[in-house]
C-alpha cells in the first residue's frame, strides 16, 4: 500500500502493565494506523526514569510493555518499534530543544506540577523537562500525527512551540507542527471503574482494567464498578455510566448496547445484567491478549530481534533529522 506523507510517532512509558486507557488512548490507534502511514512507536523507559527510583524491574516492564503492543495487533515489521534508550539521537535533540525550553514555561505545566504533589521529595530536572523530551521524541521523526489520549494534550501544545521556535530561532523550517490525533474524535480519556480520576499504570489498580488481569479479575473489577442507582428516566447519564457503556461498545454486539442504551432512557435498566455482559465481554477481549502477550514476553530470541529492528529503523530517521537541526544551528564545520 502507498503510504500517506504524515509521519505517525508515539510512546508509552513502561511503568506498569498496560490498561484500557492505554489501549483506546494510544494502541488501538497505532494499529488502525500501522498500514496507511510511516510510524514511530516507542517504549519510553527515559521518560520512566523520571519517576522511578528503583530500576530492577524495568526489564520486565520494557518486555511486557512491547509484547503487549504486539499482542494487541502491532506489527513490528510495518512499524519501527524501539526503545528510547536505544536511539541516543533523542538525547542529543533534547539537548537542542532544552536551549529553546523556558524554565517558567515548564514549571507551569500541569503534569509537573501533579509530580512535584506525588514526589516533592524527589522533584528532579528530568520532571520540569519531562516535555522536552517528548518534544524531542515526536521531533526526531519530524511526525505531525501523534496518537494520544487526551492527558498528552498539553504535552503536545509544547512540541509545537518548540518545532516553531526552533524553526524561528535558527531562520530553518526543520520541524513540523505535531498534533494529537485521534481520527478526528475526540481525544480518548478512559475514566476509571470507581468513577474518580482516569484508569492508570501505578494508581487505584482495583479501579482499572488491565491487559494482563486474570479472568477472576475482570470479573471482580467490573462488579464492583460505579453506576448510578437508576430509575430516572431521561437523566443525563453520569460520566461512570457512560464509561460503563463505552466499555461495553468495545466488546458487545450492537443490539445488545441499544438494548441496555434504551433500558437506561426509560430508566429500567439492571446493571448487573449490564456488568455481567461487559464482564464476560472483556474476558473474551483481554484473555487472548494477555496469552499472547506472556507468550512474546517470553520469547527473547524474539523480543532481541524486535528490538534491533525497530531502533535500526528508528536511527536511521533520527540521523536525518539531526543532521538538518545541526545544519539550522550552525553546528557544522567541516
Ligand atoms: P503514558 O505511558 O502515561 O500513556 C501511554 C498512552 O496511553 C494514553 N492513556 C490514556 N488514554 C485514555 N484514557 C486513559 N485513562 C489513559 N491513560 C493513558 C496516553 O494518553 C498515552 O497516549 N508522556 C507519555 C509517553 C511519551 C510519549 C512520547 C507519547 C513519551 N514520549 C512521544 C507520545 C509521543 C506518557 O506518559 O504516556
Amino acid at each position: 500500500m502507498e503510504k500517506k506523507t504524515d509521519i505517525v510517532m508515539s510512546g508509552i512509558r513502561p511503568t506498569g502493565f498496560l490498561h484500557l486507557g492505554n489501549y483506546f488512548g494510544a494502541v488501538r490507534n497505532y494499529v488502525r494506523m500501522q498500514d496507511a502511514y510511516t510510524c514511530y512507536f516507542m517504549v519510553a523507559d527515559l521518560h520512566a526514569l523520571t519517576t522511578l527510583n528503583e530500576t530492577r524491574e524495568l526489564r520486565t516492564h520494557v518486555r511486557r510493555v512491547m509484547a503487549e503492543n504486539i499482542a494487541c495487533g502491532l506489527d513490528p515489521d510495518k512499524v519501527a518499534f524501539y526503545c528510547q534508550s536505544h536511539v541516543p539521537e533523542t538525547a542529543e535533540l533534547y539537548l537542542f530543544f532544552n536551549m529553546i525550553a523556558y524554565k517558567g514555561e515548564l514549571e507551569k505545566t500541569p503534569t509537573f506540577k501533579d509530580k512535584v504533589r506525588l514526589q516533592p521529595n524527589n522533584v528532579n530536572m528530568g520532571l520540569l523537562t519531562y516535555p522536552v523530551l517528548q518534544a524531542a521524541d515526536i521531533l526526531l521523526h519530524r511526525a505531525t500525527l501523534v496518537p494520544v489520549g487526551k492527558d498528552q494534550e498539553q504535552h503536545l501544545e509544547i512540541a509545537r512551540d518548540y518545532a516553531q521556535r526552533f524553526n524561528q530561532r535558527y531562520g530553518r523550517d526543520v520541524f513540523p507542527e505535531p498534533y494529537a490525533f485521534n481520527f478526528g474524535e475526540a481525544l480518548a480519556k478512559v475514566p476509571s471503574l470507581d468513577g474518580a480520576g482516569k484508569m492508570s499504570k501505578s494508581e487505584n489498580q482495583m479501579a482499572t482494567l488491565y491487559l494482563a488481569d486474570s479472568d477472576d479479575a475482570i470479573r471482580k473489577k467490573i462488579s464492583k464498578a460505579k453506576t448510578d442507582s437508576g430509575g430516572e428516566p431521561g437523566a443525563p447519564m453520569p460520566d461512570s455510566v457512560a464509561n460503563l457503556f463505552q466499555l461495553l461498545r468495545l466488546v458487545a454486539p450492537e443490539d445488545m448496547i441499544a438494548k441496555f442504551a434504551a433500558d437506561y432512557e426509560a430508566g429500567t435498566i439492571r446493571y448487573g445484567d449490564m456488568k455481567k455482559e461487559l464482564a464476560e465481554g472483556m474476558v473474551r477481549f483481554i484473555a487472548p491478549i494477555r496469552e499472547r502477550a506472556t507468550d512474546i514476553q517470553n520469547d527473547d530470541v524474539y523480543l532481541r530481534r524486535v528490538m534491533e529492528q525497530g531502533a535500526a529503523k528508528a536511527r536511521a530517521s533520527a540521523k536525518v533529522t539531526i543532521e538538518l537541526a545541526k545544519d539550522a544551528i550552525g553546528l557544522n564545520y567541516i
